[in-house]
């Protein structure tokens, strides 16, 4: 199959680099020059592990390419994703759809034989009405069908997602005409290397779909708010939320994925996708007040977790030193997108900090968006004097500190453990002050 990515972001540049590994012949679109020359050079403009030897044996291999121009590309595809971002639109909440719409418009010109354009983006019901609208209008002749099919690629593990995922929703209308058939057998096609026993190609109408990616994205971030709040109370009431979690995620049908509890959620979909969905619901009808409510605690706890630190020490953080390991939103991603720690630097700061930080991929990012924090070369250098440590992403070398030698370099040995990386009793015999989540 010939595939055409318009969009070279996390989930573009993801899944064009998969399904040339596939075996088909992939080419990936953006408008930015400067991220098409890099992508030609050989570099990869975000982290994730595993992209950058995939992406360089597909393109040497000859199936994967970058261009600026995606005129011929998207002429002869059979596939044409439109993987453009949808940011949260200022003002309103409601995802933001020109680089869609704006996508659609493009192809409708250029579209040659039958072509399925595929949404990627994470788009609210009935975008895919819209596109289909936007290229009937300005290429009446066109044949097409327009096919939603959602990404669910956790960043830091988004290969291993793409090629073993639970599933592969894919949203085709009309299903029972020609076109429908048609569309249905061109995206079998592309996902037809994956194990279907395993990975079950779910075939539903277009909104189903669309809605399915949220729904998907907003039960699993209400499951975490659900453990977090649980953390609360285990630590009112004298509990451990791990052992909570274990004990209720062993009933198959609650299941042990997504109960950690920690500092709330963040990064480039959950807290996008809760909004998007709570609005679309609203101008629907139809409130979701559960997600309402979601979005609600997790955007307080991310603000109320700069205060564990005063807690932790028995003492206002004015003058203190304090230092952060960890600052992207999760492990093993350079992303910062409402992260956590956008929230408790300058929370610290405000309340007289000095705040100094570490984190392995993200600093790059981090320094841009955290006005005031002192970045440092590695998790020593940020614990050198420090009257606290805060633990807010949980890298694996996090995990694995020499604990003797970070006490010897802090001014007083504190650690606020965000992400329960410890347990209790270790630290206490370490002569460590420690607080953790929901531990009691
Ligand atoms: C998520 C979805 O998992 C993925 O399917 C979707 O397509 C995109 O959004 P991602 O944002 O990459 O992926 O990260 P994920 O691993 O889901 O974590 C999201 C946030 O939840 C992080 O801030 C993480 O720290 C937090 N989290 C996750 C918890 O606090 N506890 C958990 O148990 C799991």
């Amino acid at each position: 199959m010939r595939v055409a990515m318009i969009g070279t972001g996390y989930v573009g540049l993801v899944s064009g680099a998969c399904f040339a590994d596939f075996g088909h012949v992939v080419t990936c679109i953006d408008k930015d020059p400067s991220k098409i020359e890099r992508l030609n050079g050989g570099e990869i403009p975000i982290y994730e592990p595993g992209l950058d030897d995939l992406v360089a044996t597909n393109v040497r291999e000859g199936r994967l390419s970058f261009t600026l121009d995606g005129a011929e590309a998207i002429r002869n595809a059979d596939a044409v994703f439109i993987a453009v971002g949808t940011p949260t639109r200022r003002g309103d909440g409601h995802a933001d759809l020109s680089y869609v719409y704006a996508a659609a418009e493009e192809i409708a010109g250029l579209i040659e034989g039958f072509t399925v354009v595929v949404t990627k983006s994470t788009v609210p019901v009935g975008t895919g009405d819209e596109v289909e609208a936007i290229i009937r209008k300005a290429n009446p002749n066109a044949d097409f069908a327009v096919v939603s099919n959602p990404e669910f690629l956790r960043e830091g593990a988004a290969i291993g997602d793409f090629k073993r995922p639970d599933r592969v929703v894919i949203g085709v209308n009309d299903i029972d005409n020609d076109v429908g058939q048609r569309a249905r057998t061109v995206m079998g096609e592309l996902y037809r290397p994956l194990n279907l026993n395993e990975s079950p190609l779910l075939f539903v109408g277009r909104r189903t779909s669309e809605l399915i990616k949220y729904a998907a994205n907003a039960f699993l971030a209400m499951k975490i708010t659900f453990i977090n709040e649980m953390a609360d109370l285990c630590e009112a009431v004298g509990a451990d939320v791990q052992q909570v979690a274990r004990g209720i995620g062993l009933d198959k049908r609650i299941g042990s994925k997504f109960l950690h509890a920690g500092p709330g959620y963040g990064g480039s979909c959950f807290p996008k996708d809760t909004i998007a969905l709570v609005r679309t619901a609203q101008q629907y009808g139809a409130p979701v007040r559960l997600i309402e409510t979601t979005v609600e605690v997790n955007d307080a706890r991310k603000k109320a977790m700069a205060g564990r630190v005063e807690t932790t020490l028995g003492d206002s953080v004015a003058g203190k030193t304090v230092a952060l390991l960890g600052l992207t939103f999760k492990p093993n991603t350079d992303d910062m997108r409402d992260a956590p720690s956008l929230d408790i630097a300058p929370a610290l700061i405000a309340a007289g900090a000095k705040v100094q930080a570490f984190d392995p991929e993200g600093m790059h990012e981090a320094a841009k968006l955290l006005d005031g924090v002192e970045m440092k070369a590695n998790a020593y250098d940020a614990v050198t004097g420090a009257d606290a440590v805060v633990i807010v992403t949980e890298w694996d070398q996090f995990r694995a500190l020499d604990l003797d030698r970070v006490k010897g370099l802090m001014n007083q040995p504190v650690l606020v453990d965000l992400r329960n990386v410890y347990r209790s009793e270790d630290m206490l015999k370490r002569g460590f002050k420690y607080s953790s989540i929901g531990r009691g």
